[in-house]
């Protein structure tokens, strides 16, 4: 479990704090969205997550564990694995295998062990057929999910991926999603993912909406995405089943609120056909 308690954040020399007076509980096994337009703190927020950033005011702990004590830092950032935009940025070395025993052979962890974990990492990843190949010639999914095992190498209880999806195609986004939707399912791996695309934060427990430096919205996709005005207010679009939804409603048409992503709003539409 995660915690944030009162957490503000100012970048140094900046006049306004990034996060303001942030209240939030993340809990284990939970697939959570945070949503916002663009600096509206999303990425402060996720930083503060690893210890990456400590909190100016108010308090972060991970798994009971303060942030702002440095003797924690290390478990930490073992406990909670990022995954950054740019695919290309990601990984360390050229070999795809060489790259997810990056991370556990820094933590020490022993040879056999080590390959113990990169061949299940990339199995998790659907990524085994391409353990030896050379990591730049990967797609940008495909490298982002080598950036996954990586992180999956270090046994994390916690995956926070920020705009991990923002560079890819479509193809590569919904591979990714579906890996990480699978990690959250079957591994039991809690999930933070930061994005724009509000179809992404759909398929999550929980989203959260950041407007200027603080929570505005907190509920389930259902919740969220009921309100469309509210959400315009707050920079923000529906997914587009949504919009669809909501303008055949006011061209009569009888839908159920519950409809959020393409595929139920097809199915909800084709009996009506
Ligand atoms: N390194 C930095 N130094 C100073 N100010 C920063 C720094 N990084 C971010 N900020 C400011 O903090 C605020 C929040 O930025 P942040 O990157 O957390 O937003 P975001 O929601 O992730 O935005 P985006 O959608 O563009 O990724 C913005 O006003 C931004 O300009
Ligand atoms: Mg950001």
């Amino acid at each position: 479990m995660i915690q944030l308690e009162n957490v503000t954040f100012k970048y140094e020399g900046m006049a306004t704090a990034a996060l303001k007076n942030v209240n939030l509980t993340i809990q284990d096994g939970e697939m959570i969205a945070i949503v916002g337009h663009n600096g509206s703190g999303k990425s402060t927020l996720s930083k503060h997550l690893n210890a990456l950033l400590l909190p100016s005011e108010g308090t972060v702990t991970v798994n009971g564990m303060d942030v702002k004590d440095e003797r924690n830092t290390l478990a930490i950032r073992q406990h909670v694995g990022m995954v950054f935009q740019n695919p290309d940025n990601q990984l360390v070395t050229s070999v795809v295998e060489e790259d997810v025993a990056f991370g556990p052979e820094n933590l020490g962890v022993p040879p056999d062990e080590i390959r113990r974990r990169v061949d299940k990492a990339l199995e998790k990843v659907n990524m085994t057929a391409y353990a030896k190949y050379a990591a730049h010639h990967l797609s940008g999914g495909q490298k982002q999910r080598i950036a996954i095992a990586g992180m999956l190498a270090m046994q994390p209880q916690v995956l926070v991926l920020d705009e991990a999806t923002a560079m890819l195609d479509p193809q590569g986004r919904m591979e990714l999603l579906g890996t990480v939707k699978r990690l959250n399912e079957q591994s039991g791996i809690t999930v933070v993912m930061i994005t724009q695309y509000m179809e992404e934060a759909t398929l999550c427990d929980r989203v959260v909406v950041m407007h200027d430096g603080s929570i505005a919205l907190e509920g389930t996709p259902e919740e969220i995405f009921h309100d469309v005005d509210k959400l315009h207010q707050l920079g923000l679009d529906a997914p587009e089943a949504v919009n669809m939804r909501q303008a055949l409603k006011k061209l009569g048409v009888e839908l159920d609120d519950g409809i959020m992503t393409t595929d139920s709003l097809a199915e909800a539409l084709c009996p009506l056909l």
